[in-house]
């Protein structure tokens, strides 16, 4: 991979900000929006609720004056798990919600206790029957919520049910991955009053009422990781535009333990390679600013490919590594168990046909893919285009043509 690249807009980063929109009556503007499939389903939810989409390019306007209808219903709904970001905002705008009762995925079982005792703690009732999730809030109240685990989905919604209710709510806790952050940012721009976002502890003064806004959303750090991962695989050189490097966490430094040689400023980051990355001893994925769970997936296939032995450990998600089989088929030498894996790297994987099973697993293939010899054919890239905008047309800007 050799060149410079400007990363698309963040999924993680969209999805709740679209919930937010719910919460304020008028015209919002959210520009460097990703096109991807999740966020097609999310606007079909809010249009689904009352409000009228429409999209420019990389630009959305939605339209939230009509929303009325509190039920989340319909094929998008069941299809993806941050329908449940509707929680909060839904409660927050109509004191009501139902939505299909958000299941597991391929991931894990993907529980939501938290969510739901966190939003108990400030006044909603919640149900179910017939899998569906019924909650209700008369008068959403102000109060402290202590998050046993700095869940992001958790956090998000104590939020957009928090700058609507009857005085201040204090979350301890919480996640501090830079999607809360850029989820708070938004919302104070709707006229909300946080603060200590990004922190694990986040302070909300409930408003009566919040106003519609313009954003920018800011670029997905888990593309920017996974193609700096297909740079290192590569020994390729590449510069990733419009990402800050506070939102890069511990990686640049794995990074440079990988032996790649690693400068960055506020807003770019430039990996260059020479030969056979390095094995890394040891790596735990961990809640922000820890290494990311969304990343293991690429930096197993990194290290499938490095010169000695790497331990990694799964600590976020129960079934995150399916790739583990496929990455055999290429020749990798991986052995896992539970949350572990041990990776003894080979100079050389080898082309074959292997399955993307779910969305991080299957973009990690096609950057192995790219360091393998011969011909690879990845399968499943319905779940690549859930959260990779347009992994073709980066990978040509990158000198790396896919057919
Ligand atoms: C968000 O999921 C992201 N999704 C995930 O990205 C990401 O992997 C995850 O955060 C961790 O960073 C979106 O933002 C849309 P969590 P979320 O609540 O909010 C347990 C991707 O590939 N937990 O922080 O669901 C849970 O089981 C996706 O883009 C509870 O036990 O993550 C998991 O073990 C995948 N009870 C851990 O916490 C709860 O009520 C982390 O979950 C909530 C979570």
């Amino acid at each position: 991979m050799r060149g410079e690249l400007l990363i698309q807009g963040s999924k993680n980063a969209a999805l709740p900000i679209l919930a937010a929109t719910l919460l304020g009556e008028g015209v919002f503007i959210l520009h460097h929006c990703p096109r991807i499939s999740d966020v097609e389903h999310m606007l079909e939810l809010l249009e689904d609720a009352g409000c009228l989409v429409s999209r420019e390019g990389h630009m959305l306007i939605v339209d939230t004056r009509g929303a009325g209808n509190f039920r989340v219903s319909g094929e998008g709904a069941g299809k993806m798990r941050s329908t449940v970001t509707l929680l909060g905002s839904l409660l927050g705008r109509f004191h009501q919600v139902e939505i299909p009762y958000p299941g597991g995925c391929t991931i894990g079982k993907r529980p939501i206790d938290l969510h739901l005792e966190g939003l108990s703690r400030l006044g909603a009732v919640f149900g179910e029957r017939e899998s569906t999730l019924y909650g209700r809030a008369d008068c959403l109240r102000g109060a402290s919520v202590c998050l046993t685990f700095p869940s992001v989905g958790a956090t998000e919604n104590l939020l957009l049910a928090a700058v609507l209710a009857k005085g201040e709510t204090v979350i301890r806790g919480a996640a501090r991955e830079p999607e809360i952050t850029a989820l708070a940012d938004f919302l104070r721009a709707m006229g909300a009053r946080i603060r200590g976002d990004g922190t694990s502890c986040i302070c909300v003064e409930g408003v009566c009422r919040l106003h519609a806004a313009e954003y920018i959303i800011p670029s997905d750090r888990i593309v920017a990781g996974t193609y700096l991962f297909g740079t290192v695989m590569t020994g390729g050189e590449t510069r990733l535009l419009h990402v800050p490097l506070s939102h890069l966490g511990t990686l640049p430094e794995l990074l440079e333990r990988m032996g790649a040689q690693v400068r960055a400023r506020e807003d770019w980051i430039h990996v260059r390679m020479e030969g056979r990355c390095r094995a890394v001893p040891h790596v735990m994925t961990a809640p922000f600013p820890g290494f990311p769970t969304d990343l293991q997936s690429a930096l197993m296939a990194a290290l499938a490919t490095a010169d000695g032995i790497s331990f990694l450990e799964e600590k976020m998600f129960e079934a995150r590594f399916q790739i583990v089989s496929e990455l055999q088929k290429m020749g990798a030498s991986i052995a896992s168990q539970e949350d572990f894996a041990l990776i003894e790297g080979r100079s050389r994987l080898s082309g074959c046909t292997v399955e993307a099973k779910e969305l991080r697993g299957g973009a990690a293939l096609i950057m192995a893919a790219l360091a393998a010899e011969g011909e690879s054919r990845i399968r499943g890239m319905e779940y690549v285009r859930r959260g990779y905008e347009d992994i073709n047309g980066d990978l040509k800007r990158l000198g790396i043509v896919l057919y």
